[in-house]
């Protein structure tokens, strides 16, 4: 119980080195305090317990030296604790020089990992990194040996946090706004990467892997990530790996889900929550997409996140294609 490891897995981040030893140092002064504040207690409730033969009738008197003792080590203490987790706080909070960045997006209920120097794009979904895990390729966040790394938060819908215990980081992503926070993965491994900020239905979701690399397979890994990035946008690797099939189910298997089942969703008619009906044609999968909350179906809430800007021209198309598709026995052309 008084070794770290008994709280968290081993930390494999240099930058965090301070944590650990902190969190000991909080944890012995408050089993201190308690003992102290407890025994006093039990010591002075027996001593003048009811039926105990002992004065009540002596005023209380002043105590300098009790008072100053009792003001000044808990300040002391305190103090301690606030720089010492202010210089670590700074530490993990201001990227070392020549970090390589990586931009951290949160969603319902999914993550994304952007690698602007590299030009590639990650995502976690619960069928993206079941395949990935299936083909024996890296899952979720993807970093480097030994390099430092600056992560810069947002969120597209609501508040997410990502929590990586191993690297005792734990960072709120949020909408409209960025945070940073870094580190330097001193291992090679596979780390659990979890949301740690309930962000709706399906929170649970929001799991997935830091996979660190030595520096070769990195590169490796960045170079046949460009190369599969840069070929033909397909619909249904695009549904899988953009969160999509977190919340529609595509096969004949009726209702259920967060959102509409999709299966021969082209050419049905719909009823929204205003009453109105609408035909399935592209241009409403496309404002579906683009701005979910127009005109929902009845039944669901809206909670769909808006896709607008997040894909690009091309693989909305291919989205739409693939939806077409959905039940019909031929892909037909847009
Ligand atoms: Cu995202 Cu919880």
């Amino acid at each position: 119980m008084f070794d770290p490891r008994f709280w968290m897995p081993e930390s494999v981040n240099a930058l965090a080195e301070g944590t650990d030893s902190l969190f000991m140092f909080i944890l012995w002064v408050s089993v201190i305090s308690m003992v102290i504040v407890c025994g006093a207690m039990i010591i002075l409730a027996v001593r003048y317990r009811a039926s105990a033969d002992v004065s009540r009738d002596r005023p209380p008197r002043d105590h300098l030296g009790l008072e100053v003792t009792w003001t000044l080590v808990p300040t002391a203490l305190l103090g301690v604790i606030f720089f010492w987790g202010t210089r670590d706080y700074v530490r993990m909070t201001v990227p070392e020089p020549d970090s390589m960045e990586i931009r951290v997006m949160g969603q319902k209920w999914f993550w994304t990992f952007d690698y602007p120097e590299q030009g590639i794009r990650l995502q976690a979904t619960e069928e993206v990194d079941a395949k990935n895990v299936s083909e024996g390729k890296p899952v979720g966040l993807v970093v480097p040996v030994d390099t430092p790394v600056r992560l810069v938060g947002s969120s597209t819908d609501v508040l997410h946090s990502v929590f990586i215990p191993s690297f005792r980081m734990k960072k709120d992503v949020v909408p409209n706004r960025y945070t940073t926070t870094g580190f330097r993965a001193t291992e090679e491994g596979v780390y659990d990467l979890f949301c740690t900020e309930y962000c709706g239905t399906k929170h649970s979701n929001m799991i997935t892997k830091v996979t660190v690399l030595s520096k070769a397979e990195f590169e490796s890994f960045v170079e046949a990530a460009q190369e599969a990035a840069s070929g033909p946008v397909d619909g249904a690797t695009l549904f899988a790996s953009s969160g999509c099939a977190g919340c529609h189910t595509v096969a004949d298997v009726g209702a259920g889900g967060i959102g509409p089942a999709l299966y021969q969703v082209f050419g049905r008619e719909e009823r929204l929550t205003t009453g109105e009906t609408v035909l399935v044609d592209e241009n409403y999968l496309r404002e579906s997409i683009e701005n979910p909350v127009a005109k929902v179906v009845e039944g669901y809430g809206p909670v769909m996140p808006s896709y607008a800007g997040r894909l690009s021209e091309e693989e909305l198309t291919a989205l739409i294609v693939y939806l077409k598709g959905l039940g019909s026995d031929k892909e037909a052309p847009i």
